[in-house]
């Protein structure tokens, strides 16, 4: 196992999950009372982008659009500001780890994990002065299982895995269900590639079967499905989405969509 997201890093993919991360985020900011944020799949903090790379059909088709709601502008002005911080313009993508930093308040907290040593010795050094951040080495799964129910009682679990081992859905079924029932207060997004629709409707209808819990799937499509790319789109799987989310992300993604589309 050894997944390297960086030629992915601004994909379309990447765009759609860190616009729903941030309309997340600032759902649960309406409240003031602080909450826990727990990214079991980190990776790095941040990317450089490259030449050529997954960002041409993505982030960089965002900045090239004009006229953009102001979610859209909101995740770009996220970007901004943290290339801002490392003197530079338009340079580095951050990850979710970073996203969620930047839009971080006092009260809140963020755990951290990577099972690769390179991106958790990486997220080490990014966040070590930043006594709100703690990072984790460890298999998500486990970790899921020893850090749940986050001790703010209020909180966001992003689980966004690398998809490289075959039985990863069951892995999150299983560890999905035993975390409901450690914390069914807490707010779960869970992205997934589109790619073998079969395991897909496999893993929703296993999800919608073991909680009673309100869930909502987003998916972002860009592309028909016989596009010669990596993938056509992805999902998030939201369980106990905040109250009107779907009326920021919805039109948000149809605006992805169509920005991406565009020539
Ligand atoms: C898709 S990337 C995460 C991207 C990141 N969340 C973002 O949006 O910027 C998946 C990451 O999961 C890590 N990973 C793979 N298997 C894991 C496991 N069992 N537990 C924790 N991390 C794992 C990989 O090393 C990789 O860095």
């Amino acid at each position: 196992m050894n997944y390297d997201h960086s030629f992915h890093a601004g994909s379309f993919t990447d765009v759609f999950k860190h616009i729903t991360l941030m309309c997340l985020i600032q759902k649960l900011q309406l409240k003031e009372k602080g909450f826990g944020y727990l990214d079991t799949h980190s990776a790095y903090p941040y990317y450089q982008l490259q030449a050529k790379s997954e960002a041409d059909t993505g982030i960089r088709k965002l900045w090239q659009a004009k006229n953009l709601s102001p979610t859209l502008r909101q995740y770009l002005n996220l970007i901004d500001a943290f290339n801002e911080k490392l003197n530079a313009k338009r340079v580095y993508y951050p990850g979710s780890a970073a996203f969620a930093w930047l839009m971080r308040r006092s009260q809140d907290s963020l755990i951290l994990n990577d099972i690769e040593d390179e991106p958790y010795q990486a997220l080490k050094a990014f966040f070590k002065k930043d006594s709100s951040v703690h990072c984790h080495h460890q298999d998500a799964y486990q970790l899921m299982k020893a850090l749940l129910p986050l001790k703010e009682r209020r909180g966001l679990v992003l689980i966004d895995p690398a998809f490289e081992v075959i039985n990863e859905f069951d892995l999150l079924t299983r560890s999905i269900e035993s975390a409901l029932q450690r914390w069914p207060q807490g707010v779960y997004a869970i992205w997934y590639p589109i790619k073998h629709k079969h395991a897909v409707e496999r893993f929703l209808t296993m999800i919608e079967k073991k909680t009673q819990l309100p869930v909502i799937n987003f998916k972002c499509c860009p592309w028909p499905d016989d596009v010669n790319m990596r993938l056509s789109g992805s999902g998030m799987l939201i369980i106990n989405p905040p109250w009107q989310i779907e009326q920021v992300l919805n039109p948000a993604i149809l605006e992805i969509e169509r920005v991406l589309r565009e020539a």
